[in-house]
């Protein structure tokens, strides 16, 4: 390994501990100040159906902590499979399972087991289903065109590896698919202090 390659995997290492605290801590804490909006209030700043919020198991919707509304554009239709990358607490792929209903299939991916077993349990709580895959966006557990349509909220910047997972969702979409992510862009290039800085990245 060279030495600039060696630096970005010990960086890629230290972010992803940072990603496994960060959001286990709103998961467990929802009470908790963070700096980003999170929970019911930045659910209904995003628009989310009121609907969607008071059927929702209220742990998943205490720890929501994406940054936009995913389901606007989705159009999901019955019976689709929907693929949502880093599935958290579960509010997006409860509200997804709502529109594809039960001949359809929600699959949620989260780097953080833990984060699986909490989605699982709270779909379950709501009647919906949903798997879990404990795995990384940027190597999809899933096999080639086995996808409807890919979700994904406030995640892919957290990677360090964004076209690594822009191709993965390709690979996994069936042909025709489609994609919904809401997501964070920066106009300017950000400074070295803060792209080396794993807690400014993963937040
Ligand atoms: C910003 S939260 C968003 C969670 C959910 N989409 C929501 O709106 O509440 C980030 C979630 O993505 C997961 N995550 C971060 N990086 C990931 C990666 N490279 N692959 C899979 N999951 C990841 C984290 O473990 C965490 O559960």
């Amino acid at each position: 390994m060279t030495d600039a390659v060696e630096a970005q995997a010990s960086l890629e290492a230290q972010l992803k501990d940072e990603i496994v605290r960060m959001y286990q801590e709103v998961a467990d804490n929802p009470d908790a100040e963070f700096h980003f909006f999170h929970g019911r209030e930045a659910a209904e700043l995003f628009e989310y159906r009121p609907e969607w919020l008071d059927e929702a198991p209220p742990g998943a919707v205490e720890s929501f902590a994406g940054v936009g509304n995913p389901h606007e554009r989705a159009n999901l239709q019955a019976g689709e499979t929907v693929l949502d990358l880093g599935s958290g607490a579960g509010l997006d792929p409860i509200i997804a399972s709502r529109s594809v209903g039960p001949t359809g299939k929600v699959i949620g991916i989260d780097l953080n087991p833990a984060m699986c077993l909490k989605a699982q349990a709270h779909a379950a709580t709501t009647g919906t289903s949903m798997e879990c895959h404990e795995g990384r966006m940027e190597d999809i557990p899933l096999p080639d065109a086995s996808v409807d349509v890919v979700i994904s909220n406030g995640v892919i910047n957290l990677s360090f590896r964004k076209r690594r997972v822009i191709e993965e969702m390709f690979r996994v979409l069936k042909p025709g698919g489609r994609i919904s992510i809401t997501d964070i862009v920066s106009a300017k290039q950000l400074s070295q202090s803060i792209v080396n800085d794993p807690k400014l990245w993963a937040s």
